[in-house]
């Protein structure tokens, strides 16, 4: 089983005040929940289990957009650091493929894969997928029977997020960041109706924001 660092369901988080926010989301948010640094501290140590894991063969690393973005570009600068300073190392190249499955701030049953180079050259590869948060699980469980119809030697997943929600399917990533409580997330890429991937902490979005910018 994956370890991972908890977030408590009655974590206070901390004050916007005592972070840099961007003005135009200070009304937006109620806490930061994880700031930017801690995040950066523990995808330096998921790097370090993934090349432990993985790190006989060639990685390629398959990003999903658009909430993995900042994820995958962190990960992958601490999976080139260990390269560059070891003994060891691991060609590594990079795939990407947009998902997408939210309306608002609910999970739509209709998950799209759009866009993305084409599956079939992942055939006889070592896939890890790398994605910003797992909620009820259908997205990643979609992503990985279109996976398997294409061969690759191995597939590992990467999240950054678990929620803790009585929606989630029983689908567990192979390697996990933080699990979070089941409220909405924004920040460090992950959106709600495209705005706030401009903010660099991990934040709840209070509701008054997902009234202005409901869709
Ligand atoms: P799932 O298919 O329900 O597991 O949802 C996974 C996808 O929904 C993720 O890749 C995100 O893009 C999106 N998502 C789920 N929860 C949140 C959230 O709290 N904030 C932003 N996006 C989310
Ligand atoms: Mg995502």
């Amino acid at each position: 089983m994956a370890s991972y660092l908890q977030i408590a369901d009655d974590e206070k988080g901390h004050e916007l005040d005592l972070f840099c926010v961007p003005r135009h989301y200070e009304n937006d948010l109620d806490k930061v929940i994880i700031p930017h640094g801690l995040i950066m501290d523990r995808t330096e140590r998921l790097a370090r289990d993934i090349i432990r894991d993985m790190g006989g063969h060639h990685i390629v690393a398959l990003c999903v957009l658009k909430g993995g973005y900042k994820f995958f570009a962190d990960l992958l600068d601490y999976i080139k650091a260990l390269n560059q300073n070891s003994d060891k190392s691991v060609p590594l190249t990079v795939d990407f493929i947009r998902v997408k499955s939210y309306c608002n701030d609910k999970s739509t049953n209709n998950v799209k894969v759009i866009g993305g180079d084409e599956l079939s050259s992942l055939s006889g590869k070592n896939v890890l997928i790398v994605e910003d948060i797992v909620e009820t699980g259908r997205t990643m469980q979609t992503l990985l029977s279109l996976l398997s119809e294409c061969n690759p030697k191995m597939v590992k997943v990467v999240s950054l997020l678990v929620k803790r929600t009585p929606r989630s399917s029983g689908y567990r990533p192979d390697y996990i960041g933080f699990e979070v409580p089941d409220a909405f997330l924004v920040g460090y890429a992950l959106d709600y109706n495209e705005y706030f991937r401009d903010l660099s902490h991990i934040c709840i979005l209070n509701d008054q924001a997902k009234e202005k910018y409901k869709v």
